[in-house]
């Protein structure tokens, strides 16, 4: 019998997490339940940071970036960073999480996180806590759901950014280079650059050769093309070489990326001599206020965690599949992550564009194996 829940949010933030909140707090009412709201994540579970949530709390927010309670991404109660003797250790905390919320009388969870955040949730649930998640990032490449929320405000974010520095590329018949989010998967890069009419699509999931994009933009410049447009994931790697890092964040438990942008435009200036600039759009992707498509898909995700609760489907998360919200297990979901198919419909769409990916050059594509064997 369900009489009290929690929602948390934790990990890095993406627009929606408030439409999230407000799905769960209203649809609980319905149910007559209590709602408590996790402070900072991690944190605030582990030192009992809670406070109560109804429907005056949640009054408007789903216009609203960011999230209401807090987040962070340092708060793994499995892998909880303490300093001891001047250094960082990671220690188990997990049993005082769950001692915290039973204390509190939370009959259940709602976990709102990525990758790491699902991890967490099917972690506390074999403790014996129950758990439902919701799946969000904006770099959409949580394999369980066909759309993470915050995923369409990024790339709506990341589009308008290219469509401005399209306009004053070809003012100075610059090379433009605009590293974006998508640490594992490139969807947002993938997405963005279809839309902005970017010229080259740098990913994770290709490889790519410097000298086969210093060409290819040449062979543009040769080609009476007076700029180009290059996007690269903040996860993109060359051939022969690794992806770009910033900081190595113990305290997170992850390599923090970034720097991948002005490493392709240096080496484009190097090759070429074309004047170019790199922009790094950064958190600005994680900002702001969420799309209508977000809002929507938030707020059905947060309805769709309070029925699963009362239909004790624990130890799942609600996932997009096709036009329907449905309960999958998290130890499904986290199996692996949704990257983009190099061979996929949408790359050879963008290839069929013209768009270069850094393996190969000339456009059209493998056509010209395919002529060469006809
Ligand atoms: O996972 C979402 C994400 O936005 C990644 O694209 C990016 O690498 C990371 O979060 C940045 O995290 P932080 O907020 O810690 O800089």
């Amino acid at each position: 019998m369900v009489r009290k829940i929690a929602v948390m949010t934790g990990g890095g933030d993406a627009p929606g997490l408030n439409a999230v909140i407000r799905g769960v707090v209203k649809t609980a009412e319905t149910y007559g339940w209590e709602v408590i709201g996790i402070k900072d994540g991690g944190e605030g579970l582990l030192h009992e940071d809670f406070v109560k949530l109804g429907s005056d709390e949640v009054h408007g927010i789903a216009s609203i970036g960011g999230t209401i309670l807090g987040t962070t991404n340092r708060g793994n109660p499995f892998s909880y960073p303490i300093e001891r003797d001047g250094h960082v250790e990671l220690v188990d905390r997990s049993g005082e999480a769950v001692d915290n919320l039973k204390k509190a009388g939370v009959d259940c969870l709602v976990a709102i996180g990525g990758d790491g955040g699902m991890n967490i949730a099917h972690r506390l649930s074999q403790l014996g806590l129950n758990v439902v998640g919701v799946p969000k990032t904006i770099d959409n490449d949580l394999m369980a759901t066909d759309q993470t929320f915050g995923f369409d405000t990024a790339i709506q974010t990341a589009t308008e950014a290219l469509d401005r520095l399209t306009t004053t590329a070809e003012a100075h018949h610059r090379v433009m280079v605009v590293e974006v989010m998508g640490r594992d998967a490139g969807w947002i890069a993938l997405h963005s650059g279809i839309a902005g009419q970017a010229n080259a699509i740098l990913i994770p999931e290709i490889p790519f050769g410097f000298g086969k994009i210093a060409e290819y933009v040449n062979e543009r410049y040769a080609h009476g093309k007076s700029y180009s447009l290059v996007v690269v994931s903040e996860g993109a790697r060359p051939l022969d070489g690794e992806p770009v890092y910033q900081e190595w964040n113990p305290a997170a438990g992850v390599r923090r990326l970034g720097g991948i942008g002005p490493k392709v435009g240096d080496e484009i200036v190097r090759k070429t001599g074309l004047e170019t600039r790199v922009t790094v759009l950064g958190h600005v992707q994680r900002g702001g206020s969420p799309t209508s498509f977000d809002r929507v898909l938030a707020t059905r995700y947060g309805v769709e965690a309070v029925h699963a609760i009362a239909d004790g489907k624990f130890d799942h998360l609600v996932a997009l599949r096709g036009t329907a919200i449905v309960p999958v297990p998290i130890a499904e979901a986290i199996r692996q992550l949704k990257h983009v198919d190099p061979e996929g419909e949408l790359v050879c769409a963008a290839r069929d564009l013209g768009i270069c990916f850094g393996d190969v050059v000339s456009v059209p594509w493998p056509r010209q194996d395919e002529k060469a064997r006809a």
